[in-house]
């Protein structure tokens, strides 16, 4: 097991990609910090299905749009496990509508959601490493839009552009607190995020056409990508994006 001994503290950690990253990097060993907002049931279920690894696990609540939620969330696992040596910085949510009917609480919801949250959770998480003089791994669960235009979906376009920048920059001011910070960018993943997608089955089919390797990806292709990222393997690895895509972003032919 790559990361006995270390605590993890996983946003968005009640469902989706967030629920299998939390489950697999209890298998790999970790005590986990399960993070939700409007999912209490789910991320017990969580908790438990981690306990049940023989790993300890504590479930908080948290507006991640809101700075005093984020400092009693850290200030919460730590009192629960100790310390936590790995954040994964993965609550996301997005919002489709054309840029002109954008409404200001919608794209408050999404940049607070993917972008002020990681930010503060981090700057929370970097000073609890700081106060143990403890090295430590930031992985952030962006998206192909990071890069990829993403017609409707502007302010979360935005907010990936920015949380792929916010992790070039940390690489250079945390590496010398012994900190890494990597994204990681997924494409299609079949998660509540995309229901709607999914059960159109016209939009679907065309999705799948863009995907080379022509499936959706699921969360457990996400985890295995984020079990090596938070383990002593990535020591090297700093402010690089891993793209788990299927082929999708590079996709171009004439024939
Ligand atoms: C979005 C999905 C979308 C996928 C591929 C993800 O970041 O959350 O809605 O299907 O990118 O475009």
């Amino acid at each position: 097991m790559k990361l006995s001994g270390k605590v993890a503290l996983v946003t968005g950690s009640s469902q989706g990609i967030g629920q299998a990253i939390a489950i697999r990097l209890a298998e790999e060993g970790a005590d986990i910090v399960v993070n939700y907002h409007s999912h209490p049931e789910e991320a017990d279920a969580v908790k438990a299905r981690i306990e049940s690894l023989g790993r300890r696990s504590v479930a908080i609540g948290a507006d991640l749009g809101s700075v005093a939620d984020i400092n009693k969330l850290i200030h919460d696992a730590v009192a629960g496990l100790g310390q936590i040596d790995i954040l994964v910085n993965n609550a996301g949510v997005e919002k489709n509508a054309p840029f002109w009917e954008v409404t200001e609480a919608d794209y408050d919801f999404v940049l607070n959601t993917n972008l002020k949250g990681p930010f503060f959770v981090t700057q929370a998480f970097v000073k609890h490493l700081q106060s143990r003089k403890a090295p430590g791994k930031i992985i952030n669960i962006s998206s192909v839009h990071e890069d990829l235009p993403f017609p409707h979906f502007t302010a979360y376009c935005a907010s990936k552009g920015g949380l792929k920048m916010m992790t070039r920059n940390l690489s250079i001011e945390l590496a010398p607190l012994g900190i890494t910070i990597n994204n990681i960018a997924p494409g299609a993943i079949e998660t509540p995020i995309n229901t709607s997608l999914l059960h159109d089955p016209a939009k679907l089919n065309a999705l799948l056409q863009n995907i080379p390797l022509n499936r959706l990806g699921q969360p457990k292709d996400v985890s295995s990508a984020v079990a090596f990222l938070a383990s002593s393997d990535a020591d090297y690895i700093t402010g690089t994006t891993l793209v788990i895509d299927g082929g999708l972003t590079w996709n171009y032919s004439e024939q």
